[in-house]
């Protein structure tokens, strides 16, 4: 049973406690903190968990195994390093860190401790993407010829003091939102040959839409971020690939899953999933890939040879990756 300390009490901070009581004995929260008293309390009434009014506090002062970071993005850093120089492992949440310097940091000083370190690129763990990935990789429909994947969102409206839409400290949508997709389309297929990304910044610093497209020998494959659609937009999480022998498409918020075979009928993939069913009121309230990934971490904590599936490396490489498309960005 891993001791875990969760800093960031917020729409995340709430996920990743629900998922962290459907894991039962695995992992025990004996440390919560925020700034926000009442929410820490809400999460501390959940485990009996001791109360810590800040994340330095609870690194400096908590007996744990490891720390859960989720707090604004441009705080990972700051308390990641902490957490790592006081010989804790580290959950922290997506993207990795604000700024390139800061990914670089922070592998620098995980080289240097040797500690466990999950970034919640919680796509990687998304049941349909996981299995996107399992067929591709046995081969099953070929090779993969091409590829898009959409993340569209009404503005997220729920960040403590609105540091989301404070390009300073959440790099916008095309760090915070987009990085999903850009991370996932790496994982599926590998280090492009070349990346191309053209956006609109609205406001000074914030990038609302982005498409990124990464280049292959043999495949193209692109990704859409938009975070700016009108409050009652369906929040869209969709893919459609195209593999030799079949085309697979996604839609998370239409419920569709289909395979389409180049000879054969249209069929539904059968998942195992886990099914804990739903917190919070932010964009994705489905518990399952944060489940899932939280699960991955406490079992690689207590299998340190198990694959890193989301390591440090992959989300610097990722914050690396979704700078450079912003830096890119047409200006209105
Ligand atoms: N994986 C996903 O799908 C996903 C979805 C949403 C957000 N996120 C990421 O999770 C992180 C948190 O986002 P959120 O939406 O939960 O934000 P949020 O604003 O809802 O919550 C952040 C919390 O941090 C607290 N806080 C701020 N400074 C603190 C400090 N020094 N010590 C202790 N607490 C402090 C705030 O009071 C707030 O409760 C971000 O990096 C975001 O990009 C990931």
């Amino acid at each position: 049973m891993k001791k875990a300390g969760l800093i960031g009490c917020g729409y995340m901070g709430t996920m990743h406690a629900n998922c962290y009581k459907a894991l039962g004995d695995k992992v025990q929260v004996v440390a919560v903190a925020d700034l926000r008293a009442e929410n820490a309390k809400e999460i501390a009434d959940m485990f009996g968990a001791t109360i810590y009014n800040d994340a330095e506090s609870l690194i400096k002062n908590a007996d744990v195994d490891f720390v859960d970071i989720c707090l604004p993005t441009y705080l990972h850093e700051k308390y990641a390093v902490m957490a790592m120089r006081k010989d804790f492992d580290v959950f922290v949440e997506k993207p990795l860190c604000r700024t390139k310097e800061e990914a670089q940091n922070l592998v620098k000083v995980q080289e240097e401790t040797g500690k466990t370190v999950q970034v919640g690129q919680v796509i990687r763990f998304w049941d349909e993407y996981v299995w996107l990935k399992d067929v591709k990789e046995k081969g099953t429909y070929g090779k993969v010829i091409n590829g898009t994947f959409k993340r569209l969102s009404p503005r997220p409206e729920w960040a403590w003091e609105g540091w989301l839409h404070d390009g300073e400290k959440s790099g916008g949508m095309a760090l915070d939102l987009h990085v999903h997709d850009i991370d996932y389309i790496r994982y599926l297929m590998g280090e492009p040959k070349a990346v191309k990304a053209v956006g609109i910044e609205e406001k000074a610093g914030l990038t609302e839409h982005i498409i990124t497209t990464y280049i292959y020998d043999d495949a193209v494959l692109s990704a859409e971020g938009c975070w700016n659609y009108p409050a009652n937009f369906r929040f869209t999480m969709a893919f459609c690939v195209r593999f030799e022998k079949a085309t697979v498409y996604h839609d998370a918020g239409a419920g569709e899953f289909i395979v389409y075979p180049a000879d054969g009928e249209p069929f539904t993939p059968t998942i195992d999933k886990v099914d804990i069913g739903t917190a919070g009121s932010g964009n994705i309230s489905s518990l399952g890939g944060y489940y899932n990934e939280l699960e991955y971490f406490v079992n690689l904590l207590e299998n340190p040879s198990m694959p890193q599936i989301a390591s440090l490396k992959e989300g610097a490489r990722s914050v690396e990756l979704a700078l450079d498309g912003i830096e890119k960005s047409i200006k209105r």
